[in-house]
């Protein structure tokens, strides 16, 4: 697949959830892109709305949430999608790995058996075939002994391995887009390394799409090329790794680089304050609150997406912002 080919197209995302609160707006209008064979990164606090985004894509949240906007990957429109059609689409087309690997595998079923169903889910195989392929698989994802582990079960296996294998689930039927959902939040630094690279590995041996879900722009520096910032369940800022390093252009984006350890930016000022209550968000912009450079003009309108220099931001002071660097 050519890196210019569109796998996914998310367009003016929203998600509602119905509470005994109140509507609570998660996903407040998301666009997002994603390239064949490419990786690119979605950061931004907890509560962001970065685990909702794609857990609408995927058509997987509860019938309190309410989404409206497109979602369309190769081609099919996911948002409105019947069940039927949204589960041929999962671990076919498009996969998704969760930080905690535990709660994807069954405790009662031997690895390589649980790898195979999700293979004879979606093709037909032979019982046979379908192990021999999961086989295969545990040793694309670095499990030694790959035989003998596939007839093991999940609490058998180590944190990192058990990662390993939702992997190799997630990516048995070769699917175009891997959304991997704060995969290595759980495990010690080591293995996170260690998980990611086979992530990598993937995205390079299979040209699989690869979506990076992480709080960690330090982690995105090391293997994405594009990234996508959200603050308050919207996109605040769109740029390249390097871009997003040399010249911030959100105010949200220089406080998440400030708070890394070791970046050379010792003089941007860390966040101070708390995301807002999406139950009452604020009017205009929703970073406003904790921004120091905030005007009367950003609570007026919420903010789009717009171009400054080779990056797409969500601040209306941006060259302001900028300029003060
Ligand atoms: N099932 C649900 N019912 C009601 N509100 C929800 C539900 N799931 C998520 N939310 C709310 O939606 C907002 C976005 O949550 P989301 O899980 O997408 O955040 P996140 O950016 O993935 O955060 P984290 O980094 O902690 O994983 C939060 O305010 C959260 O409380
Ligand atoms: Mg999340």
């Amino acid at each position: 697949m050519s890196m210019k080919e569109k796998v996914l197209e998310v367009r003016d995302l929203r998600v509602t959830f119905n509470t005994p609160l109140g509507p609570l707006a998660a996903v407040r209008g998301v666009d997002l892109d994603v390239y064949g064979g490419e990786m690119v990164a979605v950061v931004g606090e907890s509560g962001s709305g970065k685990s909702v985004s794609f857990l609408a894509a995927m058509g997987l949240l509860p019938r309190t949430a309410t989404v409206e906007g497109s979602v369309v990957l190769q081609g099919e429109q996911l948002v409105g999608a019947a069940p039927k059609k949204l589960r041929s689409v999962r671990g076919r087309l498009m996969s998704m790995i969760f930080q905690d690997p535990l709660s994807a595998l069954n405790p009662v079923h031997k690895i390589g058996a649980q790898i195979s169903e999700m293979l004879r889910a979606h093709q037909s195989m032979s019982e046979k075939a379908a192990l021999a392929r999961a086989v295969d698989l545990l040793e694309i994802v670095g499990i030694p002994q790959p035989g003998d582990r596939a007839q093991q079960y999940p609490h058998e296996f180590s944190g990192g391995m058990r990662q390993r294998v939702v992997i190799a689930m997630a990516i048995a039927n070769s699917p175009k887009l891997l959304i991997a959902d704060e995969p290595t939040t759980a495990l010690d630094v080591t293995v996170q390394a260690q998980i990611l690279e086979v992530i990598q590995r993937v995205q390079a041996q299979f040209g699989t799409a690869v979506v990076l879900i992480t709080h960690d722009l330090g982690v995105v520096a090391r293997v994405c090329e594009r990234v996508n910032v959200m603050y308050a369940g919207r996109v605040v800022e769109r740029a390249n790794i390097m871009d997003v390093f040399d010249q911030p252009t959100h105010p949200y984006t220089r406080g998440l680089l400030a708070s890394l350890p070791q970046t050379g930016v010792e003089r941007l000022v860390p966040i101070n304050g708390f995301p807002p209550n999406m139950l009452k968000p604020p009017s205009g912009c929703a970073f406003r609150p904790r921004c120091t450079h905030a005007t009367d003009a950003c609570g007026a309108s919420l903010p789009e997406l717009q171009p400054v220099g080779d990056s797409m931001s969500a601040c209306i002071r941006a060259r302001e912002v900028m300029a003060k660097a």
